[in-house]
């Protein structure tokens, strides 16, 4: 993969209505959304050229806007078009959608009532991790000192660039501890998620994960919950206590980005990726290739 900044490449980002040369889509440092957070963004991704799941992201991308008190200035199926316009001019087949919505310059204070709603959308080479074997032994996960916050002191049902403050934190330390990634806890001390993805468990052919009430209810969560019910495997979606993961089998965390990646260790807990996180990649392999779609 490519080491050039992601300012500094070639290509095209729609940005505001229209697509501009890449390294033409700036904006001022004196922007609410770079000083207050007042931003919003999704991740996404095209698999052969298209993008799995694309007008879900959009209505997302809507609704946490509208969490944070904006409004994104163009309908689901208008961002959907601009994201397919993306993917198409810049080229791409397997690649990384990024939509981002911020408040802009009009006012520089806590409150930004009348601030201009600025929208990009940029995408970047990704190819999905397909060395099976590799993915097979499991990634490392350390336990995050941050937890996610209470529903009543954070937005935490939108995807709001602020919220990930805590994320980077704790991404930060989990890899200069040789970790992949973090798992967090919640406000109430129970299981979470990831930094970036949801987590599950399996035990004696039963998945368990947690309820997701102050954490991002993920769609690739509900995709593979759909591909594990299709496969008749009960789902206990339930809380789930830290001194609880002593006693699952397997492991797997499912995200955008991770797709469905299994778990091997997480703190002082051991797992062994085994045929239920198989079959459940084989799934979602098929379930966000075009053609698996098309012939659905
Ligand atoms: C904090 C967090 N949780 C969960 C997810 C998984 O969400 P999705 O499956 O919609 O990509 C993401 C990725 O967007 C995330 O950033």
């Amino acid at each position: 993969m490519s080491v050039i900044p992601f300012d500094l490449r070639d290509g095209f980002i729609w940005f505001d209505g229209k697509l501009v040369p890449w390294k033409d889509a700036k904006l001022h440092v004196l922007s609410h959304g770079l000083h207050y957070a007042s931003a919003v963004f999704e991740g996404e991704r095209a698999y052969e050229g298209q993008i799995f799941k694309s007008s879900e992201h959009s209505e997302r991308f809507r609704r946490s806007a509208e969490i944070l008190d904006f409004e994104v200035p163009y309908s689901v199926a208008e961002l959907d078009v601009a994201k397919a316009l993306v993917v198409e001019k810049n080229g791409f087949k397997n690649c990384y959608v990024r939509p981002l919505a911020w408040r802009g310059s009009e006012m520089m204070a806590v409150a930004a009532q009348h601030a201009t709603i600025h929208v990009a959308i940029a995408t970047w080479e990704w190819p999905s991790m397909f060395d099976i074997a590799l993915k097979m032994k499991g990634i490392k996960l350390d336990i995050a000192d941050y937890r996610r916050p209470d529903p009543m002191t954070a937005p935490v049902a939108s995807k709001a660039a602020g919220l990930y403050m805590i994320c980077t934190i704790s991404k930060h330390r989990a890899e200069r501890k040789g970790c992949a990634d973090a798992l967090m806890l919640d406000w109430q001390g129970r299981v979470a998620e990831c930094t970036g993805a949801n987590v599950f468990f399996i035990k004696d052919g039963v998945i368990h994960t947690p309820i997701a009430d102050c954490f991002l209810d993920g769609i690739t969560r509900h995709t593979v919950l759909d591909l594990a019910r299709a496969r008749g495997i009960q789902i206990v979606e339930r809380r789930i206590m830290p001194d609880e993961l002593a006693d699952f089998e397997e492991c797997f965390i499912t995200g955008t980005a991770a797709e469905v990646t299994p778990v091997s260790e997480i703190g002082p807990y051991r797992f062994v990726p085994g045929a239920m996180s198989r079959a459940l990649i084989d799934d979602y392999t098929a379930a966000v290739t075009p053609r698996a779609i098309a012939a659905k």
